[in-house]
């Protein structure tokens, strides 16, 4: 592989990793030298991730799993542990919203069906606690690890008619920033990234139906993310680059929220 290998020697495990930013994390990281354990509900999107990073060269494995699972999570850390002997970075990047494919209701607290609401917070913010849960013990015992989770514009402002998903990505960023308090004596960072509107299956159909029009006039940019442009920075928090970054919530979302 020809780019700098800020990974070499490491193991990452990224949720979410067969498609969008997901995918493009793995691809980088792997790129830098980790060896990622590619995961996702998705399994046959899940293998062509990792089909991707080893036609380059690269080292990954593809596992099934359900991040409102604890057991799948359980499962993803343990094996993760048994196949490469470590982990040193997880990206907690799974998560649901807007696309039609995900069936649930994007809604005010009165309008959202409750068991929509447990789907949302389970998958978008149980999801992190739990994958924190079984992998802070290994990295403690190690003295080293960085996390990186996934929040959003969303829980810097709000996304109004999308109560559930917003109060999911607002308690990522209390949760990361408490985890970052807890276990930096431990040797363990733990950082979190807010995207903006970035061109992915998950909000293709809203951008297509006026979202995109909106972002030209409420980005500084003036266009949507890309998702590479999100994975550079899950990069940099996960590297030695940000050796001295813990409990940073850092927007990434062409100046959505500094207008
Ligand atoms: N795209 C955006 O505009 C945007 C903006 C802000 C935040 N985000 C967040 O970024 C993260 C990635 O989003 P994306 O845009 O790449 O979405 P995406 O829909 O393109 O990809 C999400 C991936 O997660 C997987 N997934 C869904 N439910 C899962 C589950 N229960 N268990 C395991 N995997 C599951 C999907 O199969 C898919 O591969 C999400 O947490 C999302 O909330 C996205």
């Amino acid at each position: 592989m020809t780019t700098a290998a800020r990974f070499a020697g490491r193991t990452a495990i990224v949720t979410g990793g067969g498609g969008g930013q997901g995918r493009e994390a793995c691809l980088l990281f792997a790129a830098e030298g980790a060896s990622v354990m590619v995961t996702d509900i998705d399994k046959a999107a899940a293998d062509a991730t990792a089909e991707l990073i080893t036609d380059r060269g690269g080292v990954a494995h593809s596992l099934k799993v359900d991040v409102s699972s604890e057991e799948d999570i359980k499962t993803m850390v343990s094996s993760t542990i048994e196949r490469f002997g470590q982990v040193d970075i997880l990206l907690n990047n799974a998560g649901v919203g807007f696309s039609a494919s995900s069936r649930l209701t994007m809604a005010g607290v009165v309008d959202t069906p409750t068991d929509h609401w447990d789907a949302i917070l389970n998958i978008n913010l149980r999801s992190v606690a739990l994958a924190c849960k079984y992998v802070l013990p290994h990295m403690a015992a190690r003295r080293s690890g960085t996390i990186v989770n996934t929040s959003s514009i969303s829980g810097l402002t709000s996304v109004p008619g999308a109560d559930a998903y917003t109060a999911a990505k607002g308690g990522i960023i209390s949760l990361t920033r408490v985890m970052a308090s807890d276990w930096g004596k431990h040797g363990i960072r733990v950082n979190c990234i807010c995207p903006g509107a970035v061109d992915t299956p998950m909000i293709r159909e809203a951008l297509a139906a006026g979202l995109g029009e909106l972002v030209a006039t409420r980005t500084a940019l003036g266009r949507p993310g890309r998702p590479e442009e999100i994975a550079k920075v899950a990069a940099f928090l996960a590297s030695d680059d940000a050796s001295y970054v813990t409990g940073a919530v850092i927007p990434v979302d062409g100046g959505w929220t500094s207008q």
